[in-house]
């Protein structure tokens, strides 16, 4: 069982996408999974040209970067990752970047879904031709579940366009303070891990989330909505005294 997280942070490793993805993978290789951990960040991924010469060359890419190495890795999957923090409600660009150019796997034919629905066919590309199955990973600044709506419908329909199966989607709303060092909820924090490490272990061996892991996963509340506003709209209070205060002095400055 192979399975590769793809992480769309510009953040990286530092970031708060990462706290999740590194948790889940942990109770996924915990439970015996070959596990990899890619942040796009890192990789040169260009912007696919839309040339379409990789439907018709079996699926080479005109374009010479990391993206070679990315799609053997995704199709010699048995799960495929993709992390995300939310950006304008949506996916980040570095990942739809990087699902742009997974075009190359596609297959030139066109079919009917089940639902009567053109896409394009199942690619031969995947390890025994059968496509890896789905996780979405993300977290938001605002402390609302429905802030992933859109993640959450953009992800299913790029799972029916691959023939892949989403097995789970896993939103941390306010998961911004996971890497904000806020003393007081390092326990809520930490249980959160485990209950992503649980999930990771689940995934590895069932392919599919327990109930009860799925309702503690959705339960997560870092912090009300309300005091949410407040702490924020206080932190904009001070760092725009902050500026205020540095741009004074070095107006001083100046004229000194
Ligand atoms: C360009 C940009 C756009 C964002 N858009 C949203 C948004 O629409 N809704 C939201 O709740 N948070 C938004 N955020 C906040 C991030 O989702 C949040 O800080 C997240 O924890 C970042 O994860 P990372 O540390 O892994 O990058 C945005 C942040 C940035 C930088």
């Amino acid at each position: 069982m192979k399975i590769t997280a793809f992480n769309g942070s510009p953040m990286g490793a530092s970031g708060n996408t990462n706290v999740m993805v590194t948790a889940f993978l942990e109770g996924a290789e915990a439970a015996g999974a070959e596990v990899e951990n890619i942040f796009l960040a890192s990789k040169e991924i260009n912007h696919c040209k839309a040339c379409r010469s990789c439907v018709f060359s079996g699926g080479k890419c005109v374009i010479n970067d990391d993206m070679e190495e990315l799609i053997s890795k995704y199709v010699e999957s048995d799960i495929v990752v993709f992390a995300t923090p939310l950006y304008i409600d949506n996916i980040s660009g570095m990942l739809k970047v990087f699902l742009d150019r997974t075009i190359c796997i596609g297959n030139p034919y066109f079919e009917k879904d089940e639902n009567g629905e053109t896409r394009g066919g199942k690619s031969k590309r995947f390890k025994n031709g059968v496509p890896p199955k789905m996780v979405v990973i993300s977290n938001s600044g605002y402390p609302e579940r429905s802030q992933f709506q859109a993640v959450s419908l953009v992800m299913k329909r790029v799972a029916r366009n691959f023939h892949m199966e989403l097995i789970a989607e896993i939103y941390a709303p306010a998961g911004m303070v996971l890497t904000a060092g806020i003393k007081e909820l390092e326990p809520v924090i930490n249980g959160y891990k485990e209950t992503l490490c649980k999930a990771g272990r689940e995934i590895a061996a069932d392919m599919k989330l327990s109930m009860e892991t799925q309702k503690s996963l959705e339960k997560i509340n870092f912090i009300p909505v309300d005091v949410f506003i407040q702490k924020c709209n206080k932190m904009v209070d001070m760092m725009l005294a902050k500026t205020k205060t540095s741009n004074q002095s070095s107006k001083l400055e100046g004229v000194n």
